[in-house]
């Protein structure tokens, strides 16, 4: 009776530290730290958000970008004024922690300000708009050298239409030599920093196969590119992980690097204006857990060729897509909750052997 006794205390024993144990390891988990033999983990942040998220970053994540603060238009406001206050921020947070910055963005049509295409009243030549690309880029990357190991050097070229390269004052001013230039300026600035072309709806065939052709041309004329960011603002049902792992076979057959720039996952499909959702339900939660963890399957299934994977935000209640597209309409489109606990779609990446 007595060693039956002594038996089921044992027993229970081992049950109780089990159970234990497997709690504190399981709150003890670090996503980067998780990921660290497959590829660093970013997140796109504010200066605000190096702040305020402090715990969640260190903890989680080895990778920066800036959300908005390197932006030409942020960066460099008016042609005599360079503003690198709040870049030097999470550059310097960065480097204090031991983590990467990936540089965002050096030639986008959107959030650009509107000299660098005029000269006084009429539309620069251009001559001009290349020298002042040339500028910004040169001490924009010039000053982070050996600090950012890559930059999203042309984002967003390519039209989503008909026509191959989307038409903004870049094209009307200087036909495609921006593109390669800036790749050319950037390598010059640091010659070691990662050079990669970043745009949306890259998983889509038509886009796809724009943005090959015009990487392979790139190549071709020895323009020194590294990779291909693939943006990945997805939904709780687009895209399909088949086409999101034959775009990264695509791009992987031109020899490049491919890179997750802008991670999250909306509630609401593009074309989707409504306000259907006013919270998580346990159905919506288990669906977007599910497709975080098919999409990161794929992404460990190739880290050969991935060679960096980071969020578009840190908490849901700060993501862009609580502000635009449809201002005012929740949504939850990340990892970790208005409180910073980590949700169940946060488990489901980190649940594997
Ligand atoms: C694009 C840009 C990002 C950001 C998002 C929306 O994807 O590359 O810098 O502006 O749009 O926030």
């Amino acid at each position: 009776m007595k060693k039956i006794k002594i038996i089921l205390i044992v027993v229970a024993s081992i049950l109780v530290m089990g159970i234990l144990q497997g709690c504190s390891s399981k709150k003890d988990v670090s996503l980067s730290e998780k990921y660290k033999e497959y590829f660093p983990i970013g997140a796109a942040v504010t200066p605000e958000n190096i702040v305020t998220y402090d715990s969640v970053l260190k903890k989680n994540f080895n990778s920066l970008t800036a959300e908005n603060v390197m932006k030409f238009s942020e960066i460099h406001p008016t042609e005599d004024r360079y503003s690198f206050e709040k870049a030097d921020a999470i550059v310097d947070y960065a480097m204090e922690n031991n983590m990467l910055v990936r540089g965002h963005t050096l030639a986008w049509y959107n959030q650009v300000p509107s000299w660098v295409f005029k000269d006084n009243k009429e539309v620069a030549s251009k001559e001009l708009v290349l020298q002042r690309l040339e500028d910004h880029i040169k001490t924009v990357v010039g000053r982070y050298k050996g600090k950012v190991y890559c930059w999203d050097v042309v984002n967003e070229a390519i039209d989503d239409g008909p026509l191959t390269l989307r038409r903004s004052p870049w094209t009307e001013i200087t036909g495609d030599e921006y593109i390669k230039n800036a790749f050319i300026w950037t390598h010059e600035a640091d010659p070691e920093a990662e050079l990669f072309y970043n745009d949306y709806n890259m998983v889509l065939p038509e886009k796809r196969d724009k943005a090959y052709e015009m990487i392979k041309e790139l190549k071709e004329q020895g323009i020194p590119i590294t990779g291909v960011g693939i943006q990945a603002h997805w939904t709780l049902n687009w895209p399909q992980i088949s086409d999101i792992e034959a775009a990264i076979e695509k791009f992987a057959s031109l020899g490049i690097k491919v890179q997750i720039t802008e991670l999250d996952m909306s509630y609401y499909s593009w074309d989707d204006e409504s306000t259907k959702y006013s919270e998580p339900t346990e159905e919506t939660s288990a669906l977007q857990a599910q497709r975080y963890k098919e999409i990161f399957e794929v992404l460990r299934k190739h880290k050969e060729v991935i060679s960096g994977v980071t969020f578009w935000g840190v908490t849901d209640d700060s993501s862009w897509l609580n502000y635009i597209p449809v201002k005012g309409r929740p949504n939850w489109p990340l990892l970790f909750d208005s409180e910073m606990n980590p949700k169940e779609a946060y488990w489901s990446i980190v649940d594997f052997k």
